[in-house]
C-alpha cells in the first residue's frame, strides 16, 4: 500500500490510485483478493456499478426477480433484510474480513456485487460466461447523492467536507471508484463487446419506467416474465416491493450497520432525478455535464442531467 499514491477520501479516511482508480482503503485488500481468489461460474450474476447509481434498488429487483417462485410477496426476505445482506458486495462483504471463503457453497445463481471497474475484474470473469448487469447515473446527481453519503460516513472529528471541495474532486476523478467517466466507459464497451454478457442500465431510465427495465432485467437473468405473470401483475408487485418508497421505510432499513459500519439507512436518501438542483449552481452542473460528455466523446454514450 506504501507504494500506492494516496488521497483524502470524502470521509476522511483515504483513497489509494490502484489499476488507474481509487479504491477506498477499506476496500483495497479486500479487492487484492478477489482478484486472486476469485473463481466465476457460468451461471454466475455480477451487478456492477458506480457508487450512489442505484445499486441497491437493482440488487433488491434483481433478488426478486431471481427468487419470485420461491416467495410470495408477503414472505419476501426483503421485508427483513437488507439488500446488501441478500447480494453482497465483494469488496465490502465477501472478502472483508476473509481473503480466500468458500464460494462454492452458495446456492446458485451465486450473485455478487462490485464497483470495482471492468478492467479490473478477476479475468475470470471476463473470461467466463457469467452475466454482468450495470448501473450508472448522471454524475451531478451522482455526485450530491455521494457528498450526502460520505457525511454519514465521516469518522470521529473529522472535518466535514464541504460541497465545493467534493465537487473539486469529484472533477479530478478523486472519489471512491473514480474518475467517474472511466468507470462508466469500461462497462460501456464490455456492453458494446460483449451484449449477451453485459447488460447496460442509467438510473434516470430506470426511475422513468421501471417496468420495462425490470422486464429487460429478467429476460438478461434467463428467467423472462411468463404472460401468465404479466397478466397476473407480478412485474408490478415487484417493482412495488423494490421501490424507494417501500424500501426506505422498512425497519431492517433503516437501522442495523453493514460489516464495513456503514449504516443501512444510509442507503435511502430521497432517490431523486435531478436533486442537485437543490444543492449545486447550475453553471457548476453544466461545467461537469461538459467534462463528462468530453470524455465520454465518441463513445455513443451520453449522461444527460436531464434525460
Ligand atoms: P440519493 O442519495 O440521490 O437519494 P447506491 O444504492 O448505489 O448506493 O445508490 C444510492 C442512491 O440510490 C441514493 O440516491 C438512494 O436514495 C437511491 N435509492 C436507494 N434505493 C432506491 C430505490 N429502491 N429506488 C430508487 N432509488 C433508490
Amino acid at each position: 500500500l506504501l507504494t500506492l499514491p494516496e488521497e483524502r477520501n470524502w470521509d476522511g479516511t483515504s483513497l489509494y490510485l490502484y489499476q488507474g482508480f481509487w479504491c477506498p482503503s477499506i476496500a483495497i485488500k479486500p479487492v487484492f483478493s478477489f482478484q486472486q481468489h476469485f473463481q466465476a461460474l457460468d451461471s454466475d450474476l455480477i451487478l456492477a456499478s458506480t457508487p450512489k447509481s442505484g445499486t441497491t434498488w437493482l440488487k433488491a429487483l434483481t433478488f426478486s426477480i431471481l427468487n419470485r417462485t420461491r416467495y410470495t410477496l408477503k414472505d419476501s426476505p426483503l421485508h427483513t433484510s437488507s439488500p446488501h445482506d441478500l447480494v453482497p458486495f465483494v469488496e465490502f462483504d465477501v472478502y472483508l474480513k476473509n481473503k480466500s471463503p468458500n464460494l462454492m457453497l452458495l446456492p446458485s445463481p451465486r450473485i455478487f456485487a462490485t464497483h470495482v471497474p471492468y478492467g479490473s475484474l478477476p479475468s475470470s470473469i471476463k473470461e467466463s460466461d457469467c452475466r454482468i448487469v450495470y448501473v450508472c447515473r448522471n454524475a451531478v446527481d451522482q455526485l450530491i447523492s455521494y457528498w450526502h453519503f460520505a457525511l454519514k460516513l465521516r469518522r470521529g472529528n473529522v472535518k466535514p467536507l464541504s460541497l465545493d471541495e467534493g465537487f473539486e474532486k469529484f472533477c479530478h476523478g478523486v472519489h471512491s471508484f473514480g474518475p467517474f467517466a472511466d468507470h462508466v466507459l469500461g462497462y460501456w464497451e464490455a456492453n458494446l463487446d460483449r451484449p449477451k454478457n453485459v447488460l447496460f442500465f442509467k438510473y434516470e431510465d430506470m426511475k422513468e419506467d421501471v417496468f420495462s427495465h425490470t422486464k429487460r432485467l429478467a429476460e438478461f437473468l434467463g428467467c423472462p416474465f411468463s404472460a401468465m405473470e404479466e397478466k397476473q401483475g407480478v412485474i408490478q408487485e415487484i417493482c412495488g416491493l423494490c421501490s424507494f418508497e417501500n424500501l426506505k421505510d422498512l425497519e431492517v432499513n433503516k437501522s442495523g450497520k453493514r460489516p464495513s459500519g456503514v449504516p443501512n439507512s444510509a442507503f435511502f436518501r430521497n432517490g431523486k432525478v435531478g436533486d442537485w438542483g437543490d444543492h449545486l449552481s447550475p453553471s457548476k452542473a453544466e461545467y461537469l455535464e461538459k467534462l463528462i460528455e468530453e470524455k465520454l466523446s465518441g463513445s455513443g454514450l451520453t449522461l444527460k442531467i436531464c434525460p
